[in-house]
């Protein structure tokens, strides 16, 4: 091959890496799916301080560097202005698509704008990029799914259909700058709305809107605060019997301030707890009877889905998608690929999280 002949192909490539979601494959550029070799991904995750973004982040760079892509994974401590300086030296640096789990959905427009203007693709990751139309695609779970889960879960173990309560209820949910909380809080209140309309499901706190449920970044202690405070304000000798989580950090800061109350003691016994994320140690809760259930959420899947965009990325071909209705960010309907998540208790955990291979018995048991 000569060098002229190898410049043409790597300008075929670039091309169509640039065109992005909206781009078709050029007739006979024998860039296949798979073709990554020497290609710059960007990754750009929320924080490590959550196990799942770990996961998140080494899942991609594994399966990315498996075939051929170069990767630069950076992590951004919860800070908006460091995942911006991040995703600009991404872009600098002369990363060709950019994956990102925002901090703050809101936040990204200018640096996207750069990107857009470098040709630079953008996929979201998880969370909805917000306000701009320079993303391209977006893969997540059904967030929605996430919280009827819950909801269901709810409505199930309680007996709700049946008519039975009335039950005192609690809720806590995720920030207001994470578009999936719309999603978590609604899909799992429109299961319960009615009960609570009803009285079979009483808010002693009186907080039942997203905004008053809010946790800010999803922090466990943020969450424990708020909830030692409605146990100490309105349960000095009411009972809570059902907490609504978002997901398993916010569940295991609950989890706390129920047990300092002397929740999970005799003649005491713990409120019906929900979680999301399947994380370590609230499976750990959940076998231990301190959690009741979390919603378990693939992240291997998540990660192979992207690597399959970014293949169809560049080869010049549309990535598959799922989704072109639910997902609107305030400039366009962003075309998604949503994975289903799965609820996971003490009945199931075993063969959906030990036989997948996701934990081991040994992790499990590890104190
Ligand atoms: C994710 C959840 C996660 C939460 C906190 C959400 O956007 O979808 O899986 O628990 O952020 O990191």
């Amino acid at each position: 091959m000569t060098k002229k002949f190898l410049a043409l192909c790597l300008c075929c490539m670039m091309a169509m890496i640039l065109a992005g979601c909206g781009g078709k494959q050029a007739a006979g550029d024998g860039a296949g799916a798979g073709s990554g070799k020497g290609m710059k991904v960007g990754v750009s995750m929320p924080t490590k301080s959550l196990q799942r973004w770990n996961q998140d982040g080494a899942n991609l760079e594994k399966k990315l560097k498996d075939k051929g892509y170069e990767v630069d994974l950076q992590f951004a401590e919860n800070k908006v202005e460091m995942q911006v300086s991040q995703i600009e030296n991404m872009i600098t640096k002369g990363s060709k698509v950019v994956v990102v789990a925002a901090i703050d959905g809101g936040s990204l427009s200018a640096v996207l704008e750069e990107a857009k203007s470098a040709g630079v693709s953008v996929i979201s990751y998880d969370r909805l990029i917000m306000n701009t139309d320079a993303v391209n695609c977006y893969a997540t779970f059904d967030n929605y799914g996430v919280g009827k889960i819950q909801g269901q879960y709810i409505e199930e173990k309680l007996g709700l259909k049946e008519g039975k309560g009335p039950y005192n209820f609690e809720i806590t949910t995720g920030p207001l700058d994470d578009n999936n909380v719309i999603f978590y809080f609604g899909g799992a209140m429109d299961i319960l709305k009615p009960y609570l309309d009803n009285g079979q499901l009483v808010v002693r706190s009186g907080q039942a809107t997203r905004e008053q449920c809010a946790t800010l970044n999803w922090d466990e202690a943020k969450a424990q605060e708020r909830m030692d405070n409605i146990l100490t304000t309105h349960y000095t000798e009411a009972h809570v019997d059902v907490v609504l989580c978002s997901n398993d950090s916010t569940s295991l800061g609950v989890q706390s301030a129920l047990k300092s109350a002397g929740y999970g003691t005799a003649g005491k016994p713990m409120p019906l707890v929900t979680g999301q994320d399947a994380n370590l140690p609230n499976i750990k809760a959940i076998i231990s009877g301190e959690q009741s259930m979390s919603v378990f959420k693939d992240t291997r899947a998540l990660a192979g889905q992207v690597v399959k965009m970014i293949d169809a990325m560049a080869a010049g071909k549309e990535p598959e998608v799922n989704d072109t209705k639910s997902y609107d960010n305030g400039k366009k309907v962003v075309p998604s690929y949503l994975l289903p998540p799965k609820f996971v208790d003490k009945s199931n955990y075993k063969e959906l999280l030990i036989d997948s291979g996701y934990y081991n018995e040994a992790e499990l048991a590890k104190q």
